[in-house]
């Protein structure tokens, strides 16, 4: 399996999760630990105490600070250790990580502090619209993150193991739309018997047959915003009602993947936040992950294509968006071709 995207943006937590407190995750192999300081901002740094090692995490916030819980050493957001109680000068640094906070998601940048540039990550504007109720969620999957990828982003498993998303009527024609290093994976769906998630969304049911229009975006490393349209079969578009998820993946290590999702209907749907998460934990964490985990033991490890798979017109979406991905990684390993790294050719006739 790959190395890891290291100059990017990664989704830390979703900001209900930290809140005022700290919280201690594995990301990209490395354990980390966040808290928010005084004007609001998150800080960030390894979750090891350079002295004997204790998880700073079981330790305790001060301020804008963190102390050891095991003998005391402080740590400020830069990872400078600022106070010894034991009547030495400070001693001992941790790394520290650039975060930024935005439509109630924590991102950390993993790679160079001074490329950190928050205008390149990918914006969720529904996140915080009034007009949504949302719900979310944080899933730990048992597998190698590009498995959960390609799961989003071939929409096609659908039809085969999510009945109360469409199930056997479940066609789509699907289109694939690059702009850029963005992915979309495009999905029309028409005419099929409504199934139970659009009807407990509109009670009484306004339609027995609808149409449904998914735009799946992705960017690299594995953010996806799934952008989901229905109505009536009869009906004109216009008068479809928005359903708004994220699907958002961080490595926790090669074998393993934080999945941060979200979904929102309209404030006035007859869809109890309770049974409208009832059905996405269903979905993701009973139907979606025993397939994606039993994929990664049956894979062994291996890199996929290595494998040589029977690739389906659904796969291109998923394979362009590996495609893209390990351009990047090879680009920043200084492993790519020269012309994907910028470098000029020689120009030399032919
Ligand atoms: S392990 Fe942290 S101060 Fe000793
Ligand atoms: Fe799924």
């Amino acid at each position: 399996m790959s190395a890891f995207l290291q100059n990017a943006w990664y989704m830390a937590a979703w900001s209900s999760e930290l809140a005022d407190g700290i919280l201690a995750r594995q990301l990209l192999n490395s354990p980390m630990v966040f808290w928010r300081c005084q004007d609001g901002s998150v800080a960030a740094i390894d979750d090891r105490c350079p002295h004997r090692f204790a998880p700073l995490s079981r330790g305790t916030k001060l301020g804008d600070t963190i102390q050891c819980g095991y003998h005391g050493l402080i740590f400020d957001a830069s990872g400078s250790c600022v106070r010894n109680p034991h009547g030495r000068r400070p001693q001992g640094n941790v790394r520290a990580y650039p975060c930024f906070e935005q439509d109630n998601m924590i991102w950390f940048w993993a790679g160079e502090p001074a490329r950190a540039n928050p205008a390149l990550i990918p914006r969720f504007p529904l996140n915080t619209d009034v007009r949504y109720r949302f719900v979310s969620g944080h899933s730990r999957v048992a597998a190698h993150y590009e498995l959960v990828t390609d799961n989003l982003l071939d929409l096609s498993h659908t039809a085969h193991i999510h009945p109360a998303f469409g199930g056997a009527d479940w066609e789509a024609k699907q289109t694939l739309v690059c702009k850029g290093q963005t992915v979309h994976s495009v999905y029309v769906i028409k005419s099929f018997p409504i199934p139970a998630f659009f009807k407990a969304m509109v009670t009484p049911a306004f339609a027995s047959q609808v149409n449904e229009w998914d735009d799946l975006r992705w960017n690299a490393p594995a953010t996806m915003y799934l952008f989901t349209e229905f109505g009536a079969a009869d009906a004109d578009r216009k008068t479809a009602l928005w359903v708004p998820s994220a699907h958002v993946l961080t490595p926790e290590t090669a074998a393993s993947t934080h999945y941060f999702w979200a979904s929102g209907v309209g404030r006035e749907s007859s869809l109890s936040d309770e049974v409208h998460r009832q059905f996405l934990v269903k979905a993701f964490e009973q139907e979606d992950m025993p397939m994606i985990e039993a994929v990664q033991k049956s894979m062994g490890g291996s890199e996929l294509t290595s494998l040589r798979p029977i690739l389906l017109p659904a796969d291109r979406a998923a394979m362009r968006a590996r495609q893209i991905l390990s351009r990047l990684i090879a680009e920043e390993q200084g492993t790519g071709p020269a012309s994907q790294l910028g470098v000029e050719k020689p120009s030399v006739p032919d």
